[in-house]
């Protein structure tokens, strides 16, 4: 019997690797437990049923025979909604092992019709989830709004419109996951994104010069600063540079939203965050603007914030 055992050891270190059932003075009454299965480890408020949904869906929608998924398939970054692989197959010069399926969403009237009607719940599904989020994104919005000193609605204001796209990505076990990447560092182009993983690891984020994973939580966003938020803030914020690895077993999904300013809003180093030991760090831009470079550029070079640093900032070219 367990509990002879335990009668013979006076700390619990000794006692534990001993037993295969908690001796009965551990076991707290019925209602007195900890309800392991029901913690909230969070409060960003997107329920844990549409979160399965749209993993699900993601899921999903990559298991479609090829010839239903390719209706989707397009090669040129600027349609509003499209399949494709790699991250732009027409500028690259080594392929990242990815399948993405990227979607504009907001405001969602414009493109709900083009997405997919394969899953046959895809847009109401899809559409419930990117609403639910852009809620929490506006939540954040205010909340580093006041970190920064600002309005609460200073960054909300900043972004003309608003826009957001996301990505469902795909990524296939990999025979070979030391040679090639699921997407190589780099920094996002966007202004916040909330990143949704599966419970397969391979997300990696660089901090103090080593690559660090993030690993999944289960019902847990991880929240990347992008570069616009780099730029408002006149570098307060700093944009995260990450990547995702690949593994020989599994497949994985992640669903990134990116939020982003609408594509005429004029974007620069707020007023209030300049003065004379904080000179403006980036010269004005549009977020069309940015965001053609991202696309011609690609991931070779990490990040694009240098090419619109003021002259006085600018370190290398
Ligand atoms: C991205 C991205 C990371 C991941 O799509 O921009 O960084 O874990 N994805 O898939
Ligand atoms: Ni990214």
């Amino acid at each position: 019997m367990a509990t002879a055992t335990a009668s013979t050891k006076l700390l619990l270190s000794d006692l534990a690797s001993t037993v295969q059932n908690v001796p009965s003075n551990y076991i707290r009454p019925i209602n007195d437990r900890p309800n392991l299965t029901q913690v909230e480890v969070n409060n960003h408020g997107v329920s844990e049923e549409m979160i399965n949904i749209m993993l699900n869906i993601a899921r999903r929608f990559f298991k479609l025979p090829e010839s239903e998924r390719l209706k989707s398939y397009s090669d040129d970054p600027s349609k509003t909604t499209r399949l494709s692989t790699s991250f732009n197959v027409k500028t690259e010069k080594v392929a990242n092992w990815r399948d993405f399926l990227r979607l504009h969403c907001y405001p969602l009237e414009n493109y709900v019709h083009e997405w997919p009607t394969n899953p046959p719940s895809f847009r109401e599904d899809v559409a419930e989830y990117c609403t639910s989020i852009r809620g929490l994104v506006l939540r954040l919005l205010e909340a580093i709004s006041e970190s920064l000193g600002l309005q609460r609605d200073y960054i909300d204001k900043s972004l003309g419109k608003h826009a957001q796209h996301m990505a469902l990505n795909y990524y296939p076990p990999c025979p070979q996951p030391e040679l090639t990447y699921g997407l190589p560092g780099h920094t996002d182009p966007n202004l916040i994104t909330i990143l949704l993983q599966d419970d397969v690891p391979g997300l990696q984020v660089l901090r103090n010069d080593k690559w660090v994973a993030v690993n999944p939580i289960p019902n847990t966003f991880i929240i990347n600063i992008g570069d616009q938020m780099q730029v408002l803030s006149n570098d307060r914020y700093q944009s995260v540079l990450h990547r995702a690895v690949v593994n020989s077993d599994k497949e994985r999904i992640s669903i990134p939203t990116f939020y982003c300013p609408s594509p005429d809003a004029l974007i620069g180093p707020a007023k209030e965050l300049i003065d004379h030991n904080h000179p403006a760090a980036y010269t004005d831009f549009t977020y069309a603007e940015y965001y053609e470079k991202f696309w011609k550029r690609g991931l070779e070079t990490e990040c694009c914030l240098d090419m619109f640093k003021t002259s006085t900032t600018a370190s290398s070219f």
